[in-house]
């Protein structure tokens, strides 16, 4: 795929490094057996990768052990494994109006089978939430409080170290969506009083679709997702208490997390603070154009703020996936339009009805593809 300018990275990253690639292919070739259920040399090469793989998102997330990784397909099952996992019957839940569907559902789900109680805590425009609205929805039954890292939709960045503080002193256990952050913003979950974190593998960790993962701190307990074969404790009729085999049912993805941990490692060797500035740099210079075309209105935090490398915008009388069809079509420009799966930060953005184009950057995203899309957007709107 040669002629195409890709703003798509916040749905996932493209292309991925050539490492990625090769170690995928080596690890077909070498470690193409099932881990943990053979001592022949290749089961063990495969138990190896999902170790190394473990330990690369050790060291990216300050975790002291890499066990407490749980690896799974993508963020939406991580999530569903977290909040399942975890709430019981009238438990009360803080969650916020950035939430992606794949927390909110799960959510909801859990409020018409389960009678938890759920507060989404309200943002402004800009997709800033207040934090003492935050501690003032906390309430004796809270024992969740999920937070998405980062909106997929407005870009804004949430203070989770602060959230992560009301939590610990409220007796919450603080859930964190870094489906937006993950390799882009620095995460410490022990700094950042994370008691969860869930992961793709496949946006800002550069590796392959089908691979993302979960952190579950040590004192910390959820009911198993899946039951099933784990190659270990076999005569047992319940799920092994060990980590991670407790949380990971059936054959894994083996191959795609060799590609995970290639890109986990090549975002150590860049570093997510360089990944950040160089996205958030882009970020400001397609709002910089696209400020100064008739029509156009960007969503999300000003000029100048913190914010990862995402814009969306709405373009007046022009409909989003029009838009968007135009800017492939006619541009060879890859964008995503309509509604983002954050139907609560859409109201909170005013883009209920209308929905709006968004043009996320990556590692290989350059100034003169900003440009093109900034005059494209400008040609479109003339
Ligand atoms: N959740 C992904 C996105 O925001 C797919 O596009």
């Amino acid at each position: 795929m040669d002629s195409i300018i890709y703003l798509d990275h916040a749905a996932t990253s493209w292309p991925k490094p050539p490492e990625v690639m090769e170690a995928m292919k080596l690890a077909m070739d070498e470690a193409g057996a099932n881990p943990g259920r053979g001592s022949h040399r290749m089961a063990v090469n495969a138990s190896r990768v999902l170790f190394n793989t473990r330990r690369a998102l050790a060291q990216l997330f300050a975790v002291h052990n890499p066990n407490d990784i749980v690896l799974t397909s993508n963020t939406t099952e991580a999530l569903n494994l977290a909040i399942k996992g975890y709430l019981n019957e009238g438990d009360h839940v803080i969650a916020t109006m950035i939430e992606h569907n794949s927390v909110r559902r799960p959510l909801e789900y859990l409020k018409r089978t389960k009678g938890i109680r759920v507060d989404y805590i309200s943002v402004d425009t800009e997709g800033e939430v207040n934090l003492k609205e935050v501690e003032r929805a906390f309430n004796q039954n809270t024992r969740l409080v999920v937070c998405s890292h980062s909106s997929n939709l407005l870009g804004s960045i949430l203070p989770i170290k602060e959230i992560g503080e009301l939590a610990a002193r409220y007796g919450a256990v603080l859930l964190v969506d870094a489906a937006q952050s993950a390799g882009m913003i620095p995460i410490d979950v022990v700094e950042m009083n994370i008691g969860m974190l869930a992961f793709p593998g496949h946006k800002g960790l550069l590796g392959p679709q089908g691979t993302g993962g979960l952190y579950i701190a040590p004192d910390i307990e959820l009911k198993p997702l899946m039951h099933g074969g784990t190659g270990s404790q076999s005569n047992a009729l319940e799920q092994p208490n060990i980590r991670p085999d407790r949380y990971e049912a059936g054959t894994p993805n083996t191959i795609g997390y060799a590609g995970l941990q290639a890109g986990v490692n090549k975002v150590l060797e860049w570093t997510p603070e360089k990944i950040y500035h160089h996205e958030w740099e882009l970020a400001q210079q397609m709002m910089e154009g696209l400020s100064s075309i008739r029509g156009i209105t960007i969503l999300g935090p000003d000029l100048g703020k913190p914010r990862t490398g995402l814009v969306s915008f709405i373009a007046e009388e022009k409909d989003a996936s029009e838009l968007a069809f135009i800017l492939d079509r006619k541009y060879g420009i890859a964008v995503r339009a309509g509604y983002h799966c954050t139907p609560l930060a859409h109201m909170a953005a005013g883009t209920e009805n209308t929905g709006a184009v968004r043009a996320s950057v990556g590692l290989w995203t350059t100034k003169k593809d900003i440009d093109s899309i900034v005059h494209a957007i400008a040609e479109i709107q003339s």
